[in-house]
């Protein structure tokens, strides 16, 4: 059940070049929230459909995300200062499911589809698990939220062009700790997913993926998100993103 919240700025920061963070306060939403579910904020009037961002965090009824500024919706959003209120619908969609990546959960994020595995991580090593982390970046400009993974868990960093941390993908470090690892789980670009979906399924371990769709209602009712998944009988079903994902288990996942 999702719950519109008007929801106070708490704290906004730039996180780099076009790269925002916003704390605000959602008791009504924190209380339901899964990790991996996102909300689905109204971004001023002239933007008719809300926008959907994930959850990165949340505590004592403030939630946290990080975005990066896109076009219209997320140019006003990253205007928004503390004490403005947000229309915000939420939490919504499916999550991760941490306990089903076992003892040992690696958890990937590519880009600006770190921000969602923050929460994963502080939920897995709450559970008792010992979690560790991947995040792939374009260049060291692009690097977010290093150090709040690094306060909960082992931290890979990557960028692409070798500008920061390690040269080379996330899937090369997920090689190098598969044969260590109990489940992995990711959010990022759909080819990021695929590698790692298939890297998993080789080493035989669970995976769980956020796919990323445009969105309309956000609640199941437009089809503007359709998605291919394979169905039992191995043809093809459309699912909704919005409702039956963002994350998926990537054996059903129609690459
Ligand atoms: C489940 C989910 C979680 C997301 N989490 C994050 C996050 O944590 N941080 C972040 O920076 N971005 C996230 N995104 C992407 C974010 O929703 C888009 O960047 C944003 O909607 C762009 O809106 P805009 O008005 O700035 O851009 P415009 O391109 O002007 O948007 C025009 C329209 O297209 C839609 N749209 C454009 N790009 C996307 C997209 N990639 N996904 C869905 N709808 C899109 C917009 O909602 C809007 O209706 C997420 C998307 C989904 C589906
Ligand atoms: S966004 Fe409308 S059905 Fe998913």
């Amino acid at each position: 059940m999702s719950i519109q919240e008007i929801c106070r700025v708490a704290e906004c920061a730039r996180l780099g070049e076009g790269l925002y963070s916003i704390t605000m306060h959602a008791p009504a939403i924190c209380e339901k929230t899964q990790v991996g579910q996102f909300v689905h904020i109204a971004c001023g009037e002239g933007n008719l459909l809300r926008r959907p961002i994930s959850i990165c965090d949340w505590q004592d009824g403030n939630l946290r995300i990080v975005f990066q500024v896109k076009g219209e919706g997320t140019k006003w959003l990253a205007a928004r200062k503390e004490g403005d209120e947000l229309d915000v619908l939420g939490p919504l969609g499916h999550g991760f499911d941490t306990k089903a990546l076992g003892a040992k959960p690696v958890f990937i994020g590519g880009g600006i589809g770190v921000p969602p595995m923050l929460a994963c991580v502080k939920k897995a090593a709450g559970e008792g698990a010992q979690p560790r982390a991947i995040l792939g970046f374009r260049n060291k400009d692009a690097v977010i939220l290093e150090n709040d993974f690094k306060a909960v868990c082992e931290v890979f960093v990557t960028t692409d062009d070798g500008s920061y941390a390690r040269h080379g993908f996330v899937t090369d470090v997920l090689k190098e700790i598969v044969a260590d690892a109990t489940g992995v789980a990711a959010c990022g670009p759909k080819p990021m997913l695929k590698a790692i979906a298939a890297i998993a399924d080789e080493a035989g371990l669970p995976c769980q993926v956020s796919m990323e769709e445009r969105m309309g209602c956000g609640i199941g009712a437009c089809l503007v998100c359709a998605c291919a998944l394979k169905a039992e009988n191995g043809e093809t079903r459309y699912g909704h993103v919005c409702k039956d994902g963002p994350v998926f288990d990537t054996k059903e996942v129609e690459w």
